[in-house]
């Protein structure tokens, strides 16, 4: 089964390409953030710090399916305190299971995976046909996670979105497991000067070219 491995930063727009193409090319689609934010959710929801490695690492053993679909993962907090749990190696080895049993096996009878993450070209699946990395600079990435925030009835600074994104950031690419980084084999999209459209017809030109 083919594999699009999509990985980048915070907001820079990998999550909208990635469930694009899975949906134009009738593949399954797995935003891999979501599991570190369910066991963070999780963390969170028992009064604890995501810090806390060796209950981070309980919670995420006994992760399944449907945490994901827990109704805080899109909050704030709970992408701060995902980026923190995603450093625990002992998380990230229990979680990689479910993600390669999906790239191998994708549900539902689709003919494919796209996943997108930060180490799906690296780790998860290094041997995926297609590798994308997706990149804008900070302010980009701030300015449209600040809309998105406001548009859906949230508050937000932009000043303190750019901090956060920063942050985690600089959290995801110096971790010692599965930093945050483009493959070698990756080819790079800089989408700071693109909209969706763009994106997405540039992807799928390369994906037709290649699978
Ligand atoms: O992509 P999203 O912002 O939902 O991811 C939340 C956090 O989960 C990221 O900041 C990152 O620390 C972590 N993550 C990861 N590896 C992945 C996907 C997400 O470490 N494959």
């Amino acid at each position: 089964m083919p594999v699009i491995a999509i990985d980048g930063p915070v907001a820079s727009g990998k999550g909208t390409l990635a469930r694009r193409l899975a949906k134009a090319l009738n593949f399954a689609y797995l935003d891999t953030g979501s599991l570190y934010r369910a066991v963070a959710s999780l963390v969170l929801a028992r009064g604890s710090d995501p810090n806390d490695s060796v209950l981070a690492a309980k919670v995420a053993d006994s992760f399944t399916a449907d945490d994901i679909d827990r109704d805080d993962l899109r909050e704030e907090k709970v992408g701060q305190a995902a980026s923190i749990v995603a450093a625990n190696q002992e998380v990230r080895k229990s979680l990689l299971e479910f993600q390669r049993n999906f790239a191998k096996t994708p549900p539902n009878n689709h003919l494919g995976a796209v996943l997108d993450g930060r180490d799906i070209g690296t780790v998860v699946c290094p041997s995926a046909e297609i590798k994308l990395f997706i990149s804008a600079t900070p302010e980009v990435r701030a300015e449209r996670r600040h809309k998105e925030l406001l548009g859906r009835g949230d508050q937000s600074i932009y000043a303190r979105v750019l901090e956060d994104l920063r942050e985690r950031d600089e959290r995801d690419r110096n971790r010692d497991t599965a930093p945050l980084r483009a493959a070698d084999d990756a080819v790079v999209l800089d989408t700071s000067d693109m909209d969706a459209d763009k994106a997405f017809t540039l992807a799928k030109k390369l994906i037709d070219e290649r699978l």
